[in-house]
């Protein structure tokens, strides 16, 4: 059992909370044989941005043209993500809500992958149909405020958009979430919000464990 792990934030977890929520998946799985787990640090991998300069690559492979520095670290980057992603069997998300949504080196994992043919296609009726149903995805995630309840749960983009990225389009099956929230809203709730959370995050992580034992 391939088990990726997306680590999405390089603040310390001394002051993080979601690199807290990864340390503490990390240490839960530390030693399970059964699961070979594997990190992709979004903040330490070379991940250019997304955008022409890849489609220009594109084109010029086709033509056998000699790429430039950044369209090769981009072709490079967008191969790695995805075989990272083909080889995992569940994919954990470790991320926190910054301003309102994910950390922008974890949208450009999300523009790597998020590929026509690899992660979804669509059939002769035009019916988009999902490309990763095999696969399974753990999403654990810190956010300051409060957004459970129904009138702020539209504002929330990070979340939200993980579940419609790898659950909604590339068919991904939910198999856990944690959401540690309001920690920076009522600062006096604080230490028992965090710990509850990251009590939750083990036990995400021991049946994670204890399913392929
Ligand atoms: C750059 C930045 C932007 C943030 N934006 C928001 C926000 O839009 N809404 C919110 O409720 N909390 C926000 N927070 C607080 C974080 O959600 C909170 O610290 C949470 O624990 C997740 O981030 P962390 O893992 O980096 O601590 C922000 C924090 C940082 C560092």
């Amino acid at each position: 059992m391939n088990v990726l792990v997306v680590k999405a934030n390089n603040r310390p977890a001394t002051e993080a909370i979601s690199s807290k929520m990864y340390e503490t998946f990390m240490e839960a799985v530390k030693g399970a044989e059964n699961l070979n787990v594997t990190t992709y640090d979004v903040f330490a991998e070379d991940m250019p941005y997304f955008g022409q300069d890849l489609f220009n690559a594109f084109g010029k492979m086709q033509n056998g043209t000699e790429l430039t520095d950044v369209e090769s670290r981009l072709v490079a980057a967008k191969q790695k993500a995805m075989d990272a992603l083909t080889a995992a069997d569940v994919v954990v998300f470790a991320f926190p809500l910054w301003n309102l949504t994910i950390p922008a080196k974890l949208q450009t994992f999300v523009d790597y992958v998020y590929a026509a043919g690899f992660a979804f296609k669509y059939d002769a009726e035009g019916n988009m149909i999902q490309l990763m149903t095999d696969k399974k995805a753990i999403f654990l995630n810190a956010r300051g405020g409060f957004y459970s309840a129904p009138e702020a749960a539209p504002m929330e983009m990070a979340v939200n958009y993980m579940r419609n990225v790898f659950g909604g389009v590339f068919g991904m099956e939910i198999i856990g979430e944690v959401i540690i929230e309001g920690h920076n809203a009522q600062r006096d709730k604080a230490d028992q919000i965090i710990q509850e959370g990251l009590r939750q995050v083990t036990e995400v992580a021991n049946k994670l464990v204890l399913q392929h034992a």
